[in-house]
């Protein structure tokens, strides 16, 4: 099924679809284990850091082989897509969908960018997210969010036509000084306002149970989540390292993989109304 009708399909029913970003085969393999297990489709994302990291073609094809191998519903999808160009390397590439994030430029340059990608993304049939209000960056402070404003979504999906818009709600990149609250009203009426696009929630890391089920209850669809992979794969290998000296890293790596597994599942549980 293509992505955008996938979201609109949990939407109306209050589901959720869950986004993991991966950084290597490891990190792929556990996020793949739990959907596979829970049998939820997921989304594969990746930023500019891993593609560079991977290089693009091996980080797509390491996606599709193990959505096939694991028997997994999903795509692979540009995370925070910093420019039309990479957007377009992307497509070419044969991501299913792209974000590109034009959230600290302003609003009417954010405007132009996204209609472009979308142009672009068109004729590949590819699913486009961008971002409007500003989710704090990793290593940002968190009172550098700006919340979106319902009137100024509704213009924006009318404008330029994108099928996922990020928003921000009281979400921030990374793991919480304080624990977040979301606004909760606020996306009540910004569902309310626009009515042909999904939702993103960018930050998903160290945001409470209780408020990921609220978020989804009131329109929230893509939930991202990064650092708590990021956090669990390393502090597991770092505990496994300090504890022996095994060099075989075939005998090292999988508790780390089944760390990030059994964190998905939960997640995956949260996300799906479970
Ligand atoms: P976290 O790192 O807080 O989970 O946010 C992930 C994200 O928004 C990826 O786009
Ligand atoms: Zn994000
Ligand atoms: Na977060």
């Amino acid at each position: 099924m293509k992505l955008k009708d996938k979201l609109r399909d949990l939407s109306a029913h209050k589901t959720g679809l869950l986004a993991t970003n991966y950084y290597n085969l490891e990190t792929l393999h556990g996020v793949l284990r739990a959907a596979q297990q829970t049998g939820d489709p997921i989304i594969l994302q990746l930023t500019q850091s891993s593609i560079d990291y991977m290089g693009l073609n091996t980080a797509v094809a390491m996606g599709r082989e193990g959505l096939k191998q694991f028997g997994v519903e999903g795509w692979i999808h540009l995370d925070h897509g910093g420019s039309v160009e990479l957007a377009q390397r992307c497509l070419d590439a044969g991501f299913d969908s792209v974000m590109i994030d034009g959230s600290e430029l302003p609003f009417s340059e954010n405007v132009k960018i996204t209609q472009e990608v979308v142009q672009r993304a068109k004729s590949y049939g590819a699913h486009v997210e961008a971002e409007l209000g500003f989710v704090a960056k990793l290593g940002q402070s968190h009172a550098h969010n700006g919340f979106t404003q319902p009137h100024e979504a509704k213009q924006f999906v009318e404008e330029t036509g994108v099928d996922a818009l990020a928003i921000s709600i009281g979400t921030a990149h990374g793991f919480y000084k304080e624990e977040p609250k979301l606004q909760i009203d606020l996306l009540k009426s910004i569902e309310a306002e626009v009515a042909s696009a999904t939702f993103v929630l960018h930050g998903s890391s160290g945001v409470p149970e209780s408020q990921l089920r609220a978020a989804i209850q009131y329109g929230i669809c893509k939930v991202n989540l990064a650092t708590e992979i990021k956090n669990i794969f390393m502090k597991t290998l770092q505990d496994i390292l300090t504890q022996n000296e095994e060099i075989d890293l075939r005998k090292v790596f999988p508790k780390a993989t089944n760390a990030v597994t059994e964190l998905v599942k939960g997640k995956l549980d949260i996300v799906n109304n479970r």
